[in-house]
């Protein structure tokens, strides 16, 4: 798909089709039910849980944005999940990154484990052996997120589906850090794209929402019934809300990239950062994957900081410009420690298995003044610096018997009051 198509399809979605009154941006039907002109007579529209035209709007923008034939509109990303494993059964196996988002994590595990919806096997795409594994598990479906969150790392999607279609099996995308403009799995061989519309393709941080994007009509249909079902499509605000982000999803995800490509290239330099993560450095082993099947190297990036775990406050609270929050993908600029925020719900042992240390900090680069977001992890970096040195200092003056708190400790305390522990039952 070129750009300007894109951008048309985009920007155009619904515009000057209102046959009521001639309006040029498609009105908001917030209506739950409607009218028969008879008994026997419904419309196309009956109830908004099934159909409601301002969703079905935000759907068709979403399935020519991929490529294909259905998309459903979710009421949250994860509920685009939950729907695709609808077509798991419990003698299906389905296989998952070792390093998918952590609320699908725990979705997987917890279904499979304590529901038995479906058996479970977990493979790191990274190794060399993926192929023979998956071929030995012969799976149902196959989920892949790449870029995955929070390490970007990158799986052949094209391999991972002719894989799949010898082995009869579905592969679903999580295609949330990248959207239709920079992947389009469903060209790659994929049967599935689910979205967390939350991210860049509402980008304004201020729905909670998803979709899922069929390639076969026949599929498609068979998960809009279920959607209905369960009772798990969008709200018509939100979709409303959905598909006025969309309309500036290409100028969005511009501005992000330039500045998340100038944000690596100031924390390579930087001494206290002893790795970046971005698909876009020539280094990342998925370099030339990414490279073949992403128009771009997106906005999502991670970095280890080269201090220990305790120092962290010092720099999270140096910071201006990046807020400490969840999510990505909206216009301003975040940063959050995977390990006890978004990855809360992984085990120690899961997360170190999946690589995720405890000084990892991922970016999700917003569309500020580049200069200012440059300054604003410089000034941080100083701070860190400083702190750094200071604790180096104390540590030699220390003499045996000394009882006063480090300013390290402090930090650690006001770590562990960051994770919230009210939140715990959620994780
Ligand atoms: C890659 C990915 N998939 C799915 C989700 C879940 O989406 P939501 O929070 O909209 O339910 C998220 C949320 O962060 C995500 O990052």
């Amino acid at each position: 798909m070129t750009q300007r198509q894109f951008a048309t399809i985009a920007a155009r979605a619904g515009i000057a089709q209102d046959t009521a009154h001639e309006a040029v941006t498609p009105p908001l039907y917030l209506t739950t039910t409607y009218r028969l002109k008879a008994l026997g007579q419904a419309g196309p529209y009956d109830y908004s849980r099934s159909n409601n035209p301002t969703r079905d709007l935000l759907a068709e923008a979403l399935a020519e944005l991929e490529g294909g034939s259905k998309a459903i509109v979710t009421n949250t990303g994860m509920s685009a999940c939950v729907l695709a494993l609808q077509l798991l059964t419990p003698e299906d196996t389905l296989v998952i990154p070792h390093d998918c988002y952590g609320g699908s994590y725990r979705l997987f595990t917890n279904l499979a484990e304590r529901k038995r919806s479906f058996k479970l096997e977990i493979i790191n795409f990274q190794q060399p052996d993926w192929q023979q594994r998956i071929q030995a598990i012969k799976p149902a479906m196959i989920w892949l997120e790449t870029p995955s969150n929070p390490l970007l790392q990158i799986t052949d999607i094209k391999a991972a589906c002719v894989l799949a279609k010898q082995l009869s099996a579905l592969v679903v995308v999580d295609n949330t850090f990248l959207s239709p403009l920079l992947q389009q799995p469903l060209a790659l061989g994929a049967d599935i794209v689910v979205h967390s519309t939350t991210k860049y393709i509402n980008g304004h941080s201020d729905v909670v929402a998803g979709a899922l994007i069929c390639a076969d009509q026949t599929l498609g249909d068979e998960l809009k019934w279920w959607a209905n079902c369960l009772g798990i499509t969008g709200g018509a605000f939100d979709a409303y809300l959905t598909l006025r982000g969309l309309r500036t999803l290409l100028p969005r995800m511009q501005q992000h990239q330039r500045n998340a490509e100038q944000v690596v290239a100031y924390l390579q330099q930087q001494p206290l950062v002893s790795k970046v993560y971005y698909p876009g450095l020539v280094d990342h082993p998925g370099h030339a994957i990414a490279r073949q099947q992403q128009q771009g190297f997106g906005a999502m990036l991670s970095f280890d900081l080269a201090v220990e775990p305790a120092q962290l406050p010092v720099f999270l609270d140096a910071l201006q410009c990046f807020t400490l929050a969840q999510s990505l993908g909206g216009i301003e600029s975040l940063i959050c420690h995977p390990g006890s925020m978004t990855h809360a719900s992984m085990s120690a042992e899961a997360q170190q298995v999946a690589g995720i240390g405890p000084t990892l900090l991922r970016l999700s680069v917003g569309i500020e003044a580049i200069d200012d977001l440059l300054a604003d992890l410089d000034a941080a970096f100083q701070q860190l610096a400083a702190s750094v040195n200071t604790n180096a200092s104390d540590a030699a003056d220390h003499k045996p018997g000394t009882t006063a708190a480090s300013p390290s400790s402090d930090h650690a305390d006001s770590a562990e009051c960051r994770l919230n522990p009210a939140l715990t039952a959620l994780w």
